[in-house]
């Protein structure tokens, strides 16, 4: 034991001589205080103290490791501040360091440039709430109450009220807009919606879309055609072809859905076409007249259009994304793939 305690004192002595040159505290934390330094070796040797003795060992020991850390600490202290003193530590005329710089979500990428699009023809944008009740989600838009087309939206109700609900697509902006009786109306609402859907490659729980509407006197279908058929050579490029399929809407009528030609292969059939050569990208129709007259709007007097369709969708043909899930993971690899001035 009384080995030990010479060792102590001499390293003791020897720390206290330290000198505080450049590296000193690195220097000297590594010796002592290091996994294998000094301090944490003499340590090592309280198991062969003897039982009795451990307790006034033990004291002697951690006053050992007190003492070299507070030299550490001062040694510390001494190189910062000569670094300071010199001005060694902070060189002014160094770049900055890089911030990293975010990139946009793909989503809200062609969020922007279908906006960008239709604000060129006139539309204007228009916002509604994410929490909805049923009758600008659903019954305004001559959906009643046993429609049958109210089990294509299954629907997230909100407990406290039968009456609320997370809205299952952005077609109540047109409500909302329409019910504030200022005509003509054509506006673009882009939002984000919600079905209770099992979660997969092609559908999830909430997604994105625009929706479009367009009231005034005399609009006809050939307005509505002409229309979606410039988005989407701006949207995909002048050569795409269009081709209208009809289709039921309780909110329009006549109804239809737009397809595209496949831009995976070009129209020529591949499993993303279904080996069809075409894609659908939207929903669309005249707005019906119940809709009108339910928002208090001359349908005899006015006439319009409406579409909607899922940003998801548009994304993943633009881009040729394969899974919807990836745009929800934020998972960094895949979200710096996209950039955009958008
Ligand atoms: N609301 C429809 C849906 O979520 C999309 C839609 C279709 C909107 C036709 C429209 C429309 O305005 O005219 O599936």
């Amino acid at each position: 034991m009384d080995d030990l305690l010479h060792q102590i004192d001499s390293y003791k002595k020897e720390i206290t001589e330290f000198s505080a040159d450049k590296d000193a505290a690195e220097t000297f934390r590594i010796k002592y205080l290091g996994t294998k330094g000094l301090v944490k070796n003499v340590m090592g040797e309280m198991k062969n103290v003897p039982n009795e003795k451990k307790r006034e060992f033990g004291q002697v020991l951690n006053e050992f490791k007190i003492f070299a850390e507070n030299k550490y600490e001062e040694l510390k202290q001494t190189t910062d501040n000569a670094q300071l003193a010199t001005g060694n530590s902070i060189d002014l005329t160094l770049p900055g360091d890089d911030l990293p710089l975010g990139s946009r979500h793909p989503i809200n990428i062609v969020k922007n440039k279908i906006i960008s699009i239709f604000q060129r023809l006139g539309f204007a944008v228009a916002e509604g709430p994410e929490i909805e009740d049923d009758w600008h989600n659903f019954t305004a838009l001559n959906l009643p109450e046993d429609h049958p087309a109210r089990d294509m939206q299954d629907t997230f109700y909100i407990s406290q009220n039968p009456d609320w609900m997370l809205r299952t697509h952005t077609s109540n902006v047109q409500v909302r807009e329409m019910e504030k009786g200022v005509l003509p109306i054509r506006i673009i609402c882009p939002g984000r919606v919600y079905r209770n859907e099992t979660i997969s490659a092609r559908a999830h729980c909430f997604f994105h879309q625009v929706e479009g509407l367009y009231i005034a006197e005399n609009v006809s279908f050939a307005d509505l055609k002409q229309t979606l058929y410039f988005f989407v050579q701006e949207m995909f490029g002048a050569n795409i072809k269009v081709r209208f399929r009809p289709s039921y809407f309780p909110f329009t009528e006549p109804s239809a859905e737009m397809d595209i030609t496949c831009l995976i292969c070009g129209g020529e059939g591949c499993s993303v076409c279904k080996h069809t050569g075409w894609v659908e990208i939207l929903g669309c129709g005249m707005a019906h007249p119940n809709l009108l007259e339910n928002c208090k709007i001359d349908s005899n007097k006015y006439s319009g259009f409406a579409f909607g369709m899922g940003i998801e969708r548009i994304t993943m043909l633009k881009y040729q994304v394969k899974d919807l899930r990836l745009f929800s993971e934020n998972d960094l690899r895949f979200l710096k793939q996209f950039t955009s001035t958008v």
